[in-house]
């Protein structure tokens, strides 16, 4: 069947996914007592406490199916975000609004522009649809806004700017984005992919909701419930953006995609602005942390990184530094499938992940980096 033409063209170019590996599968694998997952850029805290109550008092429904239109969590966005109900698209994690906008908008022989290394869905869920991803090299590991432009064509569609760029975690101040939207082409649609807005608070970093969506930028903003508030494994993601794209992304969703449960919670975690506060510091503090110990074991993490993460190169050793860690109990993501098979990137975790962290890379970096 794969081939006398059964299977679509386009999937024999598409790799998928890699998720970070999971902790029980370490565990038992390599029978470690005790392994700790620095790999997926969760959040190291889990979820509101007024999600897990909205939740406990969901369960006794879960015969029911969820509300398709998810009405009113995109209302709660709206009102949250000062927009249109019409203008929230809403998708199982920021990473189904990326996979039903592709579908919505991209065929064979159209094009996407995204920086790279960077988040691969991107690039895969175009490959997967026929059309042709254009990767921009990164320059000192940030998107170079300029380089994005000079490869918009007449047939390029999106362009992605991933702010902060996963995996380098490094960012794009406001006056790139402003000089960067007064000269992208009509024909574009730019997706700002700010899956980690909530833990920024450095004053020339812009919320493109705020400055480009409501200033009629073309313009669809991804945001997540995964990150800061906690509910990655429940999948709950968002965009705010014109209101035709997202009756397009609406249409091409799969109707039950958002459980009751993902919806539930992402209302109740909304308005909790003190507990956002809690978790910013918090990261900001570990992730101090985190680029201290790095830098300790010969490590240069570029910056500044404002996400939950921080990227190491690592060179040819990167896999063998990503074994040796993941022997000692240490998950991390290898970063072959974001273009950067000579680094490695490493959440930020709790403090006493961090120590463990440390013990381990003492273990290992003497045998490995040199
Ligand atoms: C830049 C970026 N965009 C989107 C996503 C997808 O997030 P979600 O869990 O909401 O699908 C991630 C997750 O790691 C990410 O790093």
């Amino acid at each position: 069947m794969t081939e006398d033409g059964f299977l679509r063209p386009a999937l024999s170019a598409l790799v998928p996914y890699e998720p970070g590996m999971p902790v029980e599968e370490v565990q038992r694998e390599l029978g470690l007592a005790r392994v700790i997952k620095l790999a997926s850029n969760e959040g190291p805290y889990g979820p509101f406490p007024a999600a897990l109550e909205a939740m406990a008092r969901n369960a006794g429904d879960l015969n029911r199916y969820p509300d398709g239109g998810a009405y009113r969590l995109r209302g709660a966005l709206a009102e949250r975000h000062g927009v249109r109900f019409e203008e929230i698209a809403v998708g199982a994690g920021a990473d189904g609004v990326i996979d039903c906008l592709s579908q919505a908008v991209l065929g064979p022989g159209d094009e996407i522009v995204c920086g790279w290394p960077s988040f691969p869905s991107y690039v895969i869920y175009a490959v997967k649809l026929g059309a042709e991803p254009v990767k921009v090299p990164l320059v000192e590991d940030r998107y170079s806004l300029a380089a994005l432009l000079d490869a918009v064509t007449p047939r390029t569609k999106l362009v992605y700017i991933c702010n902060p760029n996963n995996p380098t975690g490094t960012m794009n101040v406001r006056h790139e984005l402003d000089a960067y939207f007064e000269r992208v082409p009509e024909h574009v649609l730019t997706v700002v992919d700010q899956a980690y807005f909530e833990y920024i608070d450095e004053s020339d970093y812009p919320d493109a909701i705020e400055e480009h969506f409501k200033a009629g930028r073309r313009v669809l903003v991804v945001r997540t419930f995964s990150k800061i508030y906690g509910l990655a494994g429940l999948r709950v993601g968002y965009g705010v953006g014109p209101a035709e794209i997202v009756t397009a992304v609406g249409k091409v969703r799969r109707a039950f995609d958002i459980s009751t449960q993902a919806q539930a919670a992402a209302v109740a975690s909304l308005g909790d602005d003190q507990e956002l506060a809690r978790r910013r510091a918090a990261n900001r503090g570990g992730r101090d942390e985190l680029a201290q110990i790095l830098r300790r074991h010969g490590f240069d993490p570029p910056g500044p990184a404002v996400g939950n993460f921080l990227y190491a190169h690592a060179g040819e050793d990167a896999q063998i530094l990503f074994e040796a860690l993941l022997r000692e109990g240490v998950i991390v993501r290898p970063l072959g499938g974001f273009g950067a098979p000579g680094a490695i990137r490493i959440t930020v975790g709790t403090p006493d992940e961090h120590d463990f962290l440390d013990r381990a890379l003492g273990r290992v970096t003497t045998k490995t980096i040199t």
